[in-house]
């Protein structure tokens, strides 16, 4: 066992823990996701069912934006079709936009990107919307006949498995895989709150990497069933006794004060917030992005990247987006207060001088 006894556990970002009780079936899921569909067990699944379904009806190609998570690139290689980069700025617009075909458009952070409307106008263009970034019940899809929609339910709270896509209602049956990596989920994230439970208490880094561990190998298991993979009904319970409505507030609160703390100081994607939106975290810019993350770290303040640019993009591309490369999401969700933001604030202002 190896103790960190100069640090408390205090921290901000990394994993969800398991704070919900059950209280509600996957109905509630289908109210707020606005329609019928098939759950799957990830996003990736999700994006994955609705592929197969294309590729049945003659479709070979889809168009996914340069700035994306590496995992959706998964069911395309699994299920042999061809995957092409269009490019996007920051912002999720596009002056590359592709003609024909079949899209794969992003809601990144949040927001709305309109490039989804202009595509969907368009009778030559089959789109396919992903929502993961979009809260759950915040805005609802308008799926139509060439219009997919993908999300996950794991971005807002503390789901270990949880995907859904506008196509069929049929349920799929439940590997014992899949029932092992959810209820492994859920035996990390147990372990991760009750270590956190006494914020005072000291670090000890074999339980942070063990249940960092477990968590991580979840991820490679999803990304190894990347095609329409079942849920257990339990997670999607999980998922549907979530308070949707109260995330969403402490959210905009938390991003709304970070904002105002941070600002002008530090240079930011986004600098209002428009009404509909619930943000998946407030993003800064930074050219020492990386060392801004370490240092971040070393006072206990984990931030996710979204995202490296994948292997696969290639690098006339890269330029184009700051994201990949300069991007750096800092956490404002539910588990945190006025307090923890203005600790949050602090830290980053003292880790960028
Ligand atoms: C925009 C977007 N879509 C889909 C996914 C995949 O979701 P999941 O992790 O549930 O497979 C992610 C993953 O982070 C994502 O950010």
């Amino acid at each position: 066992m190896s103790v960190t006894t100069e640090m408390t556990r205090w921290c901000v970002g990394g994993d969800f823990e398991i704070d919900a009780v059950r209280t509600n079936g996957p109905e509630r899921l289908v109210d707020l996701l606005g329609g019928t569909g098939s759950f799957t067990a990830s996003g990736r699944s999700a994006f994955g069912r609705v592929l197969a379904h294309l590729k049945a009806i003659g479709v070979d190609q889809i168009y996914v934006p340069s700035f994306l998570c590496e995992s959706l690139l998964q069911p395309i290689e699994a299920l042999g079709m061809e995957g092409a980069f269009y490019v996007v700025s920051p912002d999720g617009s596009t002056s590359d936009r592709p003609r024909a075909g079949a899209v794969l458009v992003i809601h990144y952070f949040g927001w709305t990107n309109p490039l989804a409307d202009e595509l969907a106008a368009d009778p030559e263009v089959i789109l396919i919307e992903d929502f993961a970034h979009v809260l759950p019940g915040s805005r609802k899809p308008v799926p139509g006949a060439n219009r997919y929609v993908v999300t996950s339910l794991r971005k807002f709270g503390p789901v270990p498995l949880g995907g859904w896509c506008s196509i069929g209602h049929e349920s799929t049956q439940v590997s014992d895989g899949m029932e092992a990596a959810y209820l492994r989920s859920i035996q990390a994230r147990l372990q991760r709150g009750a270590y956190l439970a006494d914020r005072s208490l000291a670090v000890d880094e074999s339980i942070e990497s063990n249940y960092r561990r477990e968590l991580s190998d979840v991820e490679t298991f999803l990304d190894d069933h990347s095609v329409f993979s079942g849920v257990p009904e339990e997670a999607l319970g999980l998922a549907a006794s979530l308070p949707w409505e109260r995330i969403g507030h402490r959210r905009r609160e938390n991003w709304e004060r970070l904002n105002q703390a941070l600002s002008p100081r530090v240079r930011r994607l986004h600098d209002e917030l428009p009404p509909a939106v619930v943000p998946l975290g407030f993003v800064i810019r930074d050219a020492n992005r990386d060392r801004l993350r370490r240092r971040l770290a070393t006072r206990r303040v984990f931030c996710p990247v979204h995202w490296r640019t994948p292997g696969a993009v290639p690098d006339q591309v890269v330029e184009m987006n700051w994201l990949p490369r300069e991007g750096l999401t800092l956490p404002i969700d539910q588990r945190y207060d006025a307090s923890d933001i203005d600790r949050l604030a602090s830290e980053v202002e003292r880790a960028s001088e």
